[in-house]
């Protein structure tokens, strides 16, 4: 049986496409249920709608609070029978009413190698500290900033002075690793 999950993105949406694209392919045994974003217009919009995935786009200040907000998404990803949500560059910590509903069942992806350089702007924070290495880990979403617990990790060498060609190896990287580790993850929880 295929995988139920919901994707939550604020902005482009590569990571999404790349776990679409590997479920096309037959290498991730999931179904994209619901795309999810807090941004209203971003273009991960534009994607799924390419792929035919119901999209909800949903701005958080729209709801009393937080947890009415979160509330809402609960019941949209419960009617769907979600049963893990996928964040692929959702640029809000996620609180109390979702993560209770979906415990151990969030997952993240950061372009940096946790604990170094949490937060916005992983890849500009690491160029501007001049380390030579980076990388990409995938963990486990808690209520912190990116302090989950680590599932899997990918260095990429820095190229120093050049963000661009750093940062495109950083997605690349992403993009396979964030399929592969969700496929094991699937894998040992059936
Ligand atoms: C990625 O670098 C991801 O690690 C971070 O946000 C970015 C999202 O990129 N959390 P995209 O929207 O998937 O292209």
């Amino acid at each position: 049986m295929s995988t139920k999950i919901a994707v939550f993105a604020s902005g482009s949406g590569s990571n999404f496409q790349a776990i679409q694209e590997a479920i096309s392919r037959g290498e991730l045994n999931a179904t994209i249920e619901l795309v999810i974003t807090d941004k209203p217009g971003a273009y991960v919009v534009t994607r799924a709608q390419n792929y035919g995935i119901p999209v909800v786009e949903l701005a958080p200040k729209t709801f009393a609070d937080k947890a009415a907000y979160e509330a809402k998404l609960v019941k949209l990803l419960k009617e769907r029978e979600i049963e893990w949500i996928i964040l692929a560059g959702y640029m809000r910590l996620v609180g109390e009413t979702l993560l209770s509903a979906y415990e151990h069942r969030i997952i993240n992806i950061h372009p940096s190698l946790l604990p170094s350089f949490p937060g916005k702007d992983a890849i500009g924070q690491a160029m501007a500290h001049g380390v030579k290495v980076t990388g990409v880990t995938v963990h486990y979403v808690d209520a912190g900033m990116d302090t989950g617990k680590i599932i899997s990790q990918g260095a990429v060498d820095v190229i120093d002075g050049d963000r661009g060609a750093t940062e495109e190896r950083i997605h690349k990287l992403e993009h396979a690793l964030y399929t592969r580790t969700l496929q094991q993850l699937f894998n040992a929880k059936k």
